[in-house]
């Protein structure tokens, strides 16, 4: 299924190798990004991946995506759904993320493969999977656009999308820890906090097949498209 294309970025090299050299760091504190990202998600890191998961319904036997899947925190909760007749495939840029992701895979009796890949060029045929979920992720993609273009072709006609992530406050009183937060990510993350990406995933799959659930005041969301 796995077309072997070289793993070449194309949007921005500059972007893209801070991204990969921010991603290798924490590569090596596994325990310290789930950390940090549990503060970020105010205690509701776990059961929003979980959400997540829950949103692609995925059965038996299903061939579902993971894409840009970090050290693999997906990995277990999406090998549990799809069983020892389906299979997870991982994709992410970052090799140090790929080392951590395999070795995670190594602890599911699921086939799961980990390909080093960009996510704006995915080494899959068209309709590869039936599900596809990316989780704090596409704002951290450098060329995210191109990645929800190619969710879109992967994933089979009627399958499902499940985008867990974050963004700034849009009202209220929060925007004014906005900067805060913005300035520590900046520092810590390759986040991109101005990016839209409900509108981008309105845009490129219709506004009528998103549904999208908001947590925390508006800063994390659910978004499941049906394709
Ligand atoms: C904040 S981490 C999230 C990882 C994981 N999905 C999770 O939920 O913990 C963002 C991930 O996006 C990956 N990434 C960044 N640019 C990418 C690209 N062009 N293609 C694939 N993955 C990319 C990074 O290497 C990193 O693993």
């Amino acid at each position: 299924m796995l077309a072997g294309r070289a793993p070449t970025a194309v949007f921005d090299g500059q972007s893209q190798s801070h991204a990969d050299r921010v991603c290798d760091r924490w590569s090596d504190h596994p325990g310290l990004f789930d950390l940090f990202a549990r503060g970020a998600f105010f205690g509701r890191y776990r059961a929003l991946r979980r959400t997540t998961v829950d949103r692609l319904a995925l059965s038996r036997g299903d061939r579902v995506l993971d894409l840009a899947c970090g050290t693999g925190p997906n990995v277990p909760l999406l090998a549990d759904r799809v069983g020892r007749s389906g299979a997870v495939v991982g994709v992410d840029h970052s090799a140090g993320m790929v080392v951590a992701a395999r070795a995670r895979a190594r602890e599911v009796d699921v086939p799961v493969h980990v390909v080093r890949a960009d996510a704006a060029r995915l080494p899959l045929p068209a309709d590869a999977v039936g599900a596809a979920c990316c989780t704090l992720s596409l704002s951290a993609i450098p060329d995210h656009l191109r990645a929800i273009q190619e969710l879109r072709r992967v994933v089979r006609p009627g399958g499902r999308v499940a985008v867990l992530d974050a963004q700034p406050y849009q009202k209220g009183p929060g925007r004014l820890l906005n900067p805060l937060v913005d300035g520590l990510s900046a520092l810590a993350t390759n986040w991109y906090p101005d990016r839209h990406l409900l509108t981008d995933l309105r845009a490129a799959f219709g506004a009528d097949r998103v549904d999208i659930d908001r947590y925390n005041g508006g800063t994390a969301f659910v978004a499941t498209v049906t394709v």
